[in-house]
C-alpha cells in the first residue's frame, strides 16, 4: 500500500478525493499498488464529509511522518504551497501539483530539488486541466524541434467568449456563471487579464525549448476591452476572437515571440472549433508537422484525473526520478512590436468620413459594415509590424478598439 496526501481540500482537492474513491479498482491496477489517502490537508473543517476522517491542519504532520510517500498540492498560490512542496521533496516525497503559479515561479527549483531527492515533481494538470500536453512534450515529443506551442489554455476566458457570442449573454453574467461552474480562479482578474494563461504557455514553451521562458517576459492582455460587437464583427468577418497563447520560433530574423492576447481566428484555423471551458493545445514539430490536444481545459473532475494520472506515474517511479529538459537558462524572445500581423479595428461614425485618414496612416485596408443602424464599421490592415501598427493607430480619431488577427485569417 502506498500512503499519500492531499494538501488543499479545494474544488480541485476534493476531486482528487472523489476520483480515488470512484474508480479505485481502476487506479490501483494501473498504479500496482494500493493507493491511499492518509491526510487531507486544509486550514477548515468539514463537518459530515467523508474527508473529516483523514482531515488535519497541521503540515508538519504530512511532512514529518515517513509513510507518506506522495503528496498532492492543490492549494493554488505560491506561498505557503512552495515551502510545504520544497519540504516534501526534501524529505523524499514525490509531489504532483496542479498549481501554474508556483510551477511557473520556481519549477526548475523544484525539479532540481526532486532530482537531488531521488523523487519527482509532475506538475500535468497545471496547464490544459485535464488535457494530457506536459507528459507527451516531455516523453512523447522529444525527436522534434518545435517551431510553435499555442493555445487556448483558459477555460473561464473561452467560455466567456463563447456565450458571448452564442447566448448574446453580456460579460458579467458569462463570468459569473463560469465562477458558478467552478472554472475561475478565486481571483476572476487572473483568468480575465490572461495571468492565468501567461503561466501556462510559460510552462508550456519552457518545456518545448528546454530553456526557462519568464512569465513576466511574456506580453500579455486580457480580454476585458473585448466588447460583444467586436465578437459580432468577427462572426460576420467569417472569424472568432479567442484569447490564443502562443509561443513561436518565427526565424532568424524574428527569433522566439510569446504572447497572451485575444486573436481573431478563422474557421480554417485548428483553434477556432475550441469552444466553452474547453482547451486545446496546438503544437507544430519540423519532423511530426502540426499536433493537437484537446479537452476539458478546467474544472474539478478533470483537473483531479489529471492530478491522480500523475500520482500513479508517481508510484510506478517510487525510487527513479524521471528526466526533464527544462534549464535554468533564459530563452531570448523578441518584442511584440517586431511582430508583423494584421489587425482588426472598430471605428465610431461613418466610413465615407474617415476613409481618406485611414488609408493615410495604413495604406491599403479591407472595411466591413453592419446591416444595422450603430453608425460604427470596422477595417482590417494589411500586414504590418505592431509597432508600426501602434504608431498609427496613437494617431486615428474616432478608433474603440482593436484586435490582433491571425496571418492565416480574413
Ligand atoms: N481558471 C482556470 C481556467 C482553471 O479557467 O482555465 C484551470 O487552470
Amino acid at each position: 500500500m502506498i500512503n499519500i496526501a492531499v494538501l488543499g481540500y479545494g474544488t480541485v482537492g476534493s476531486g482528487v478525493f472523489e476520483v480515488i474513491n470512484t474508480n479505485r479498482d481502476i487506479i490501483n491496477n494501473n498504479a500496482g499498488e494500493e493507493i491511499n489517502i492518509k491526510y487531507v490537508l486544509d486550514l477548515r473543517d468539514f463537518p459530515g464529509d467523508p474527508v473529516e476522517k483523514v482531515l488535519v491542519h497541521d503540515a508538519d504532520v504530512i511532512l514529518n511522518d515517513p509513510e507518506v510517500r506522495v503528496v498532492v498540492e492543490v492549494m493554488g498560490g505560491v506561498e505557503p504551497a512552495y515551502t510545504f512542496v520544497k519540504k516534501a521533496l526534501m524529505a523524499g516525497k514525490s509531489v504532483c501539483t496542479s498549481n501554474k503559479e508556483l510551477v511557473a515561479e520556481h519549477g526548475t527549483q523544484l525539479l532540481k530539488t526532486a532530482s537531488e531527492n531521488g523523487v519527482n515533481f509532475f506538475f500535468e494538470a497545471s496547464c490544459g486541466g485535464g488535457i494530457p500536453i506536459i507528459r507527451p512534450l516531455c516523453t512523447s515529443l522529444t525527436a522534434d524541434r518545435i517551431e510553435e506551442i499555442s493555445g487556448i489554455l483558459n477555460g473561464t476566458t473561452n467560455y466567456i467568449l463563447t456565450k458571448m457570442e452564442t447566448e448574446g449573454w453580456d460579460f458579467d453574467k458569462a463570468l459569473k456563471s463560469a465562477q458558478d461552474n467552478g472554472f475561475a480562479e478565486r481571483n476572476p482578474e487572473a483568468d480575465i487579464e490572461g495571468y492565468d494563461a501567461c503561466r501556462k504557455i510559460a510552462i508550456l514553451s519552457s518545456l518545448a525549448y528546454g530553456k526557462t521562458i519568464r512569465f513576466e517576459d511574456i506580453y500579455t492582455e486580457g480580454i476585458s476591452r473585448i466588447t460583444h460587437r467586436d465578437i459580432e464583427y468577427a462572426g460576420k468577418l467569417g472569424c472568432a476572437v479567442k484569447l490564443i497563447a502562443s509561443c513561436a520560433y518565427l526565424g532568424e530574423e524574428e527569433g522566439y515571440c510569446a504572447f497572451v492576447a485575444p486573436v481573431m481566428i478563422k474557421k480554417e484555423h485548428p483553434l477556432f472549433p475550441v469552444n466553452g471551458v474547453f482547451n486545446a493545445v496546438f503544437v507544430e514539430g519540423n519532423m511530426l508537422g502540426p499536433a493537437m490536444f484537446y479537452g476539458s481545459g478546467a474544472g474539478k473532475l478533470p483537473t483531479a484525473s489529471a492530478v491522480v494520472g500523475d500520482v500513479v506515474e508517481a508510484v510506478r517511479n517510487l525510487g527513479r526520478t524521471l528526466p526533464v529538459a527544462w534549464s535554468d537558462e533564459k530563452l531570448k524572445l523578441s518584442e511584440i512590436g517586431n511582430i508583423v500581423r494584421r489587425f482588426y479595428v472598430r471605428m465610431e461614425g461613418a466610413l465615407e468620413e474617415r476613409l481618406s485618414a485611414i488609408e493615410k496612416l495604413f495604406g491599403r485596408v479591407n472595411v466591413c459594415r453592419m446591416e444595422d443602424e450603430t453608425p460604427d464599421f470596422c477595417f482590417i490592415t494589411e500586414a504590418m509590424a505592431e509597432k508600426t501598427f501602434d504608431e498609427a493607430y496613437s494617431k486615428l480619431e474616432g478608433a474603440l478598439g482593436r484586435i490582433r488577427v491571425d496571418n492565416l485569417s480574413v
